[in-house]
Formats: C-alpha cells, sequence, structure tokens
C-alpha cells in the first residue's frame, strides 16, 4: 500500500459497521489508529467488529441503533459524545437493499418504499441532525455517507433503492453549502458492486436485472460478469470502499467537498 493513513487522536462513527463496507472501514480506521464508535442495529455482528477494533488497540465501543429511527439516533448521539467527547468522522454507511421488487411500480407495496427511504436517505440526514452540534461548534470534521451507482441508474426493478440512494447525493450537496463555512467536508462514495451481505447471494441480482445473467448459474459467475462489464474489468472489494472512505477523511482532501466519489472500476462509463 502507498498511501499511509495516520487517524490517531481521531474519533470516528461508523455505521451499518456490523458487516461488509461498513466493518471494513471500522477496521481500516482502528488500524490507522481512530477510536471507533461501531454503529449497527445487528447487535451480534456489532460487538464482533467493536472487539476486532479493540484488537488493534484503540478504544470502541458498539452502540445499538436503528438508524431510521429519528429519536434513536439522536440518543444514540448523544450517549457516543458522553463517552467519547467527540466525533471527527461520521461515516454514514448502513443502508439495505430492496426486498419487494417491481415492475410495475404498483407491486411494490408502500411499507417497503418507506423502509427503504428511512433507512438508506433518512438514516444520513437523522445522523447529521443528532451530530449538529458537535461538528458545528468544533469546526472541524469530515461526514462520508455511501450512496451507489445505483443513484446514477435507473432502475426499473427497484426505483426505491436508487432514488433513496440519489437523495443521498443530494442532500449530501447542500449540507456541503450549509456546513462549508464550518470547515466541514461533506462527501459520498458510490460503490459498484461488492460481494457483502447486502446480497446474500448474489444471484439475487439475477431477481433485479433480468436477462443480464442468465448465462450466469453461481454467485461467483454473476460476480465476475459484473466485474467483465468494466472498463478495468475488475470486481470491486470492500477495500476499495474502505479506501475511499478512507482518503475522503485526509487532511490532504479538504478541498473537496460535495462530491461522490464513484468506486465501480469504471462501470458507469460503460
Ligand atoms: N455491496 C454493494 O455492492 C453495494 C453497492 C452500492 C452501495 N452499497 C451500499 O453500501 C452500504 C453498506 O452495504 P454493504 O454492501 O456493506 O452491505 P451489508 O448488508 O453488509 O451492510 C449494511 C449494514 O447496515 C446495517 N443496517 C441495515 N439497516 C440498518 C438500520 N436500520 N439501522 C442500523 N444499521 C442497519 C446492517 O446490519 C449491515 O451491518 C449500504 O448503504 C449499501 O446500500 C453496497
Amino acid at each position: 500500500m502507498n498511501i499511509k493513513f495516520d487517524y490517531s487522536g481521531k474519533i470516528a462513527l461508523v455505521s451499518g459497521a456490523a458487516t461488509g463496507i461498513g466493518r471494513k472501514t471500522a477496521l481500516r480506521l482502528a488500524e490507522a489508529g481512530a477510536d471507533v464508535v461501531v454503529c449497527d442495529f445487528n447487535e451480534v455482528e456489532g460487538k464482533k467488529t467493536a472487539d476486532e477494533c479493540a484488537a488493534k488497540g484503540v478504544r470502541t465501543g458498539f452502540y445499538k441503533v436503528d438508524v431510521a429511527d429519528n429519536a434513536m439516533v439522536a440518543d444514540v448521539a448523544k450517549k457516543v459524545l458522553a463517552d467519547f467527547g467527540h466525533v471527527d468522522f461520521l461515516v454514514s454507511n448502513a443502508g439495505v437493499n430492496a426486498k419487494e421488487l417491481g415492475n410495475p411500480i404498483t407491486n411494490i407495496p408502500m411499507k417497503e418504499m418507506q423502509r427503504v427511504f428511512d433507512i438508506n436517505a433518512m438514516g444520513l440526514i437523522n445522523w447529521v441532525q443528532g451530530l449538529y452540534e458537535n461538528f458545528t461548534t468544533r469546526k472541524t470534521g469530515k461526514i462520508v455517507s455511501t450512496s451507489s451507482i445505483a443513484a446514477y441508474l435507473g432502475s426499473p426493478k427497484m426505483p426505491q433503492y436508487s432514488a433513496s440512494k440519489l437523495a443521498v447525493l443530494s442532500f449530501v450537496k447542500s449540507l456541503a453549502l450549509e456546513l462549508g463555512p464550518y470547515n466541514i467536508n461533506v462527501n459520498a462514495i458510490a460503490p459498484g458492486y461488492v460481494y457483502t451481505p447486502i446480497y446474500h447471494e448474489a444471484i439475487r441480482l439475477k431477481q433485479y436485472q433480468p436477462g443480464q445473467f442468465d448465462d450466469c448459474e453461481t454467485s461467483e459467475d454473476v460476480m465476475n460478469k459484473m466485474a467483465r462489464n468494466s472498463a478495468l474489468m475488475r470486481a470491486q472489494t470492500d477495500d476499495d470502499m474502505a479506501n475511499a472512505i478512507m482518503i475522503l477523511c485526509a487532511d490532504e482532501t479538504e478541498n473537496i467537498t460535495g462530491q461522490c466519489l464513484v468506486v465501480d472500476s469504471g462501470r458507469l462509463l460503460k
């Protein structure tokens, strides 16, 4: 690795840190010396992430939270500030995929539409509200949220997912303007496809994108096909996403704000 990150003395809150991209980001931040606040509603896996961070010699703690619940997020933010003093990096990463699919759009119950928006889009807004004073009074810090390349694409089968991820990008831009005078950077990353529990079986992508994977039998076939369908013809990993988040937390990127770093091996280009 060419870039060496040193985040000792920093306090990072990572939501959706029980598994996948959030877990890897929490571990990378801990390796770089940051104290890591692990937030998730998956208590079992979340505690494991916190233990793994602790094993790297940093201060850490697990906080159970449903990011869709504004009051619960506010309460957890308060507890975290009482326990850790402040937060330097907010990584708002918790997210869910679509459970019920269109089209037609009338197949998707309103409850499902609301669920995806509440977690994927409102989750970020809830965290920002909960930690607003922390950032505006300290006048230093970074906010990074996980969007998706789905934000840039239409998804007829799961419009709720694409729209919720585009909402993240729009909110990031507005918030970058609002918090710029407070010296806070607000950015997003847009992962391509990473084989994390969100896909459980990548084979489910067959459902999401009918016709595209007819020649694939296994999850591995699906992910390989995804990789081939990009400029670099490489699959993306949770490490790629953690790297992008780490970069957006660095002093060296202090003049990048309101942006989205697309990490998809050049798939959107095609
Ligand atoms: N894996 C991909 O290919 C991919 C692509 C684009 C975007 N993303 C985004 O990356 C982020 C991380 O996903 P991942 O791939 O690591 O999947 P993942 O399922 O491993 O991680 C999502 C995490 O969010 C947590 N979570 C879900 N709902 C929650 C809630 N209401 N409150 C608190 N925690 C909650 C889960 O328990 C889990 O730990 C998500 O926002 C996802 O939409 C992933």
